[in-house]
Parts: structure tokens; sequence; C-alpha cells
């Protein structure tokens, strides 16, 4: 696999190898759907790649009477199913499961930690190498507080000589301000904020990472990215499945809690920073938080105009009827839940200033598609007999993140032939043309290796999570008010509501078609 991979010219620069520590991953939550279907199927292709130390371990923790060996079954289940690098053999599995181990336990009960603990000890102990620690809380988000707060009164908690401790814990954190306050406070009595790692899977994606380096690693772009020669920048998250399994979650979260607080704005800070001083977690953290504080604040009047919330009803999806989300098992008949929603922001800086930037996400629309559009200001002055429609033409930048991970530039060319007549087109690169199509990994193989190599990066910071709520709160706030704008109705298997459309065509705007 190793050998393969370098064989492509184009990735001889990729970043393998950087030595990891012997590390016990402790799993809090582990016979639950995200430990089955990403965590264990991630640590499995990292292991088969030989990107993980020798001294490794997986240990899981969750309430189920499970034997060590029903827990090595069961993952085996999901690493067939789900993971990048398929199980060839059976000794490749056995290999991985040797280092597969359960303890059954309670988040709530303090006693319980002290017998993982012995356990992790006892592990360290007999393999002879540091007892290094990676807790993952892959559990129901109530819980979190729970088991920070246990962890850290059964002395789990602190980095010492016997090795390091670091936590990941999974999204959403928090559900409000005041929530994700509190549960940093609990974490800052057990941690400090360096063992913290708070997940958002879109930062592990290849584009999304890819923003950092197209905007400053070539000179090309960044005189051109700001308010002179942006027009605006969209950005899409559309999904084309509905609410599922998650129906208890997302009736009480919606749309916004679920996209935007974390993936859409961890997108745009990216898109809007300014050059961090190094490729450094802090600094690059103290960068995305500024323009979090520089996000002007949605008051009611902005509410008003500014956003747009609808629900789905039934419809046809992928050639499929689909039912109404308030049909769905575990929805309240009367949910008003926005299941989409639109807004038009501004980043009230040097740079940005009078830029709009329009976001959208929604499930169950055409397709699966998430990407950020740069749409650049027109030409000054037409030289050319264009057309009006030609005149409207703009160019875009577009940066792909799922699926078919790529970038592509928009400009006009002429058409071969007399006279002038002009065509848009489009200019692309695709990460799995460029790099061979096993080249991405999976989010999550990236977060948990760099969560195991104690660089941050990737992760998001207290305060980010914080700014980024209090924008949220307000929105949310001003929808349950009388003045809230009305909740609006698409049919599954569309676009979204006439109403987002109508909120860029007042603008003289509109959507990119994904
Ligand atoms: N699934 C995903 O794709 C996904 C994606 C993004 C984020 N997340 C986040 O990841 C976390 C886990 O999601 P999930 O889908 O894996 O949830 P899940 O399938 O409901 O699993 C929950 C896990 O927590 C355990 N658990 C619940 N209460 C417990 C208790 N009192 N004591 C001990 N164990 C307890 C369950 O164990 P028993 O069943 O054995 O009791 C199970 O292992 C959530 O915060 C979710 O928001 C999940």
């Amino acid at each position: 696999m190793m050998a393969d991979k370098l064989k492509n010219p184009l990735r001889a620069g990729t970043r393998v190898g950087q030595r990891i520590d012997p590390v016990s991953v402790v799993i809090f939550g582990a016979t639950g759907d995200l430990t089955h279907r990403k965590l264990v199927p991630a640590l499995f292709s990292l292991a088969q790649e030989g990107q993980l130390p020798a001294d490794f371990n997986i240990i899981g923790f969750a309430r189920r009477p499970w034997s060590h060996d029903d827990f090595r079954q069961k993952m085996l289940e999901g690493v067939r199913e789900f993971s990048r690098v398929p199980v060839e053999n059976d000794s490749d599995w056995e290999r991985f499961a040797h280092d597969l181990y359960y303890v059954r336990g309670h988040f709530t009960e303090p006693e319980e930690y002290q017998g993982l603990d012995q356990f992790l000890t006892k592990q360290a102990q007999q393999t002879n190498s540091p007892d290094n620690r990676l807790y993952y809380l892959a559990a129901p988000p109530q819980f979190y507080a729970d088991i920070i707060a246990n962890l850290g009164q059964a002395g789990m908690t602190h980095d010492s000589e016997a090795g390091w401790r670091r936590i990941v814990v999974e999204k959403p954190f928090g559900h409000d301000l005041a929530s994700a306050t509190a549960l940093n406070e609990v974490a800052h009595s057990a941690l400090g904020e360096h063992q913290m790692y708070r997940i958002d899977h879109y930062l592990g994606k290849e584009t999304v990472q890819n923003i950092l380096v197209l905007r400053f690693a070539n000179a090309i772009f960044e005189p051109i990215w700001n308010r002179r020669y942006v027009d605006h920048v969209q950005i899409s998250v559309a999904e084309s499945v509905g609410v599922g399994s998650r129906a208890g979650y997302y009736d009480q979260a919606g749309v916004v809690r679920d996209i935007f607080q974390n993936h859409i704005f961890q997108i745009l800070t990216l898109i809007a920073m300014e050059p961090p001083i190094a490729f450094e977690a802090n600094a690059i953290r103290d960068e995305k938080v500024k323009v979090l504080r520089a996000m002007r604040p949605m008051d009611r009047q902005h509410i008003l105009e500014d956003t747009v919330r609808a629900q789905y009803s039934a419809g046809v999806v992928e050639g499929e009827h689909v039912p109404g989300y308030c049909e769905a098992p575990k929805v309240a008949e009367d949910s008003q839940t926005a299941t989409y929603a639109a807004f038009k922001w501004y980043v009230d800086n040097w740079r940005w200033q009078g830029v709009p930037f329009y976001m959208r996400s929604g499930k169950r629309l055409v397709t699966r598609a998430t990407e950020v559009s740069i749409h650049f200001k027109r030409p000054p002055h037409m030289l050319f007999d264009a057309s009006s429609e030609e005149r409207m033409r703009a160019n875009v930048l577009t940066l792909r993140v799922q699926p078919d991970e790529g970038i592509a530039l928009r400009f006009e060319t002429k058409v071969p032939g007399q006279g002038i007549v002009q065509r848009a087109v489009t200019m692309e690169f695709s990460y799995g043309a460029s790099f061979g199509t096993d080249s991405s990994p999976d989010a999550y193989e990236r977060l948990l290796l760099d969560a195991m190599r104690g660089d941050a990066t990737l992760f998001a910071r207290h305060d980010e999570i914080e700014w980024a709520w209090k924008l949220i709160d307000p929105v949310i706030e001003g929808w349950q008010s009388s003045e809230a704008p009305p909740l609006e109705t698409y049919e599954a298997g569309t676009w979204g509501p006439d109403a987002a459309d109508a909120l860029l065509a007042r603008d003289g705007r509109q959507w990119r078609r994904l």
C-alpha cells in the first residue's frame, strides 16, 4: 500500500510517518454507531498503512455486557463494511484485534473509572511502555461533562511522567452559549486547554485544509482575496438524506445547530481569516476567532430580512419517494424545526467590509454536495459586444469539499472562429485525478492521527466554540419570537424554498448550481 502510494510522483511530498508515541485510545461509547462506523475502521486503516505505533491499544468502554471477544467481533463487522483499507486476510485482522479490549462501565458511576484506570495502568506495565492515553468521547452529549468530571476525580487527566492525557470531544459541543461555556468550565477544571481536542470532522477534509494552502502557499490569490475584487462568497452544505435515526437529536437541534454553528462557520473562518503568523495551532485559531468576532451580530431586523428557515415536505429524492420531515419517527407532528436555512452575513473588518457571505444548508435536497465559491467582481468595462447574460457572468473560484474534492476556476474565453463570441469555461483540479483515488483518507483518520501526535491545529479552541454560539444564539431566539421570518416549506428533492432564492435575487445575485 505504501509503495503504491509513492509510485504517484505527485504524492512524493505527502506527509507520512511523523512518529507517534505508544498510546491507548479509550473510546467512551464503544458500542455505538460512531465507533463502529467511523472510529475503529479509521484506526484499522491507519494500522494497515503502518501509521500507528507498535504499542497501540483500543479500549472500548460502554454499558453493554460485552467480552473482549464480543467487542472484537462487532468491530470486525464495522471494519469489513466501512474501512477504507479492506481486511485482506485473517492475520491482518488478528494482529489488529489482539490490541482491542473492552471494559464495561457506566458514565455516571465514578467508581467504575477506577477499574478502567487500573486496567490501563496494567496494560502499560505489561508492555513496559508509556501510559499515554487518548480519551475519545463518542458518547451522547449529555454525558460529556460527567465523563470529564469523573476522569478528573479519578486522577486520570493529569499529564505526568507516566504518560500524557488528551481528550477528544465529539460534536455537538453544547447546544447554546451557556451550555458550551459550562462544558468548557468543567473541562478546564479537569484538564488544560492543550489537552482538549474538540472535533469538527469537516476540518479533517482535504479541501478544507487546502483552503489554507491555496490561500497562503500561492502568491496569486491573496492579493485579490478582499472587498476590492470579491463580489460575494457562497457556502453551501447540501444533504440528500433526511434525519434517519438521529431524529430525536435533530428535532431539538435543527439545521443551524447541526451544520452552521460548527461546519459552516469553520469553513467561513478559514476563507475569511488573515494570514496567521505560523502554521501552528494557536496562531491559526487566533485568526479564526478574529473572524468570528468581526461577524456582524444578527439583530431583529437582520433576522427578518437576512435569514430564511424552512422544513421539507414529502417528495422524490434520487428517484425515491420520501416522507416529509414531520412524518419521520420521533419528530413531533407539528414540529417547527428548520431542516433548511439560508443566511446573508457580513464580516465587519477591513478586508471584507460590504462583501456578503451567503450560506445555506438543508436536508433532503437534490444531492449531497458541499462547496465554497468565491465570486469575483465583473470587469469594470466590457470591451466586447457581449449579451446581457454574458455581461452578468463573473469569475468564480470554487472549492468542492464533497463529493469529488477539488478546485475549479471559471473564466471567459473566446469561442474559436471568426468574430468575438465569448463563453465561460472551467479549469478544474480534482484530488482524485491528480493524486490517485485512494489519496484522501477519511477525515477521522487524519484527526485521530493529529490528536495522537498532539497537533490541535484542526480542532476548535474553547473561544471559537463560544464565539460561534454567541452568533447563533440570537438567531435561534429570534426564530422563536413573534417577529420571526415564516417557517417556509420546500419539497424534498428540490434546492430549498423560493425564499432562499429571493434572498440573493434581491441583491441581483443567484445561488450557484451545485
Ligand atoms: N454517529 C455519527 O455518525 C456521529 C457523527 C458526528 C457526531 N457524532 C457524535 O458522536 C457521539 C456518539 O454518537 P453515536 O451515534 O455513536 O451514539 P450511539 O450510537 O447512541 O452510542 C452511544 C454510546 O454511548 C453508550 N452509553 C450511553 N449511555 C451510557 C451510559 N450511561 N454509560 C455508559 N455508556 C453509555 C452506549 O452504550 P450502550 O449502548 O452499551 O449502553 C453507546 O456505546 C454523539 O455525541 C454524536 O453527536 C456521531
